[in-house]
């Protein structure tokens, strides 16, 4: 897991550094980007940050490494969602046009846009759901541990761990409520696409997007008040392992979220 994320990372560093040189290639001669590479345009800065993700899965590893919330704030304009980041927009939607040139050519990954509502829901279910029910018990006594062994010296400590057993709680309710009371009248309105399935189907989903609104806020102060997932110099390994693996949880739930909320419900809502 961790071999395949800094292979993205390190796929992303060297494909920003190429389109910087191409970006500042394009200054130099004065063309735009797309003579010089041949590039297409599709994103521009009015392009809505969870529409990229939907049309291009890959634009959330470059939305995460420059921190853009692309699940609950997928409703942005990549204007907007770049105001206060480091990344210019220039910089931005070039690598993001760049990296979706090559995916258009390779055109071999998932497109959840045209897949049927039961293939993303068994998408969900066997790879989000199944990774919290694993992952959110089995982090808990870890977390337990290192705010009893370093709570007294690290006060925020005692933060992390009521916060990670809410967002535990709130997450284990919400995949359940997916998957006994929801999934099944959509795969129903597949089924059987009547008027009447299909408010049921809808009739729930602002419930469940105001829950991944709030999932995703407690994730965000956990990075806040642990300076983005950063140990204290000298921390023990527990202690290291127990931030790493927070991380992996936010960067597994932004996925997950955009995929209900930015394809599955906005595909549903569309209807
Ligand atoms: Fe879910
Ligand atoms: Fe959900």
């Amino acid at each position: 897991m961790q071999e395949i994320r800094n292979k993205v990372l390190t796929t992303i560093v060297s494909r920003i550094t190429l389109s910087l040189f191409h970006l500042r290639y394009a200054e130099f001669v004065n063309k735009s980007e797309s003579e010089v590479t041949g590039m297409n345009t599709q994103f521009t800065s009015e392009s809505r940050v969870g529409d990229a993700v939907a049309v291009f899965p890959k634009a959330s590893d470059l939305f995460k490494a420059n921190r853009i919330d692309f699940c609950c704030g997928g409703n942005k304009t990549i204007e907007e969602a770049t105001k206060d980041k480091s990344v210019s927009i220039n910089e931005l939607l070039f690598t993001l046009n760049s990296l979706y040139s090559q995916y258009t050519a390779s055109e071999n990954e998932q497109n959840w846009n045209e897949a049927s509502f039961s293939a993303i829901i068994d998408h969900i279910v066997h790879t989000h759901h199944s990774y919290l029910n694993e992952e959110l018990p089995q982090l808990s006594p870890y977390v337990t541990k290192v705010f009893r062994v370093h709570g007294q010296h690290q006060s925020h400590l005692a933060l992390v761990h009521s916060l990670y057993h809410h967002l535990k709680t709130e997450l284990e309710q919400h995949t359940i409520k997916e998957e006994v009371s929801i999934f099944p009248l959509i795969m129903e309105y597949e089924q059987n696409p009547t008027p009447e399935n299909l408010a049921k189907a809808t009739a729930a989903l602002d419930e469940l997007e105001s829950e991944h609104d709030q999932a995703g806020s407690i994730i965000k102060q956990l990075r806040e008040i642990t300076f983005d997932f950063t140990p204290p110099e000298g921390a023990c390994r527990t202690y290291q392992m127990v931030y790493k693996r927070l991380e992996e949880l936010e960067s597994d739930l932004f996925q997950h979220v955009h995929l209900e909320n930015n394809i599955l419900f906005k595909r549903l809502s569309a209807l």
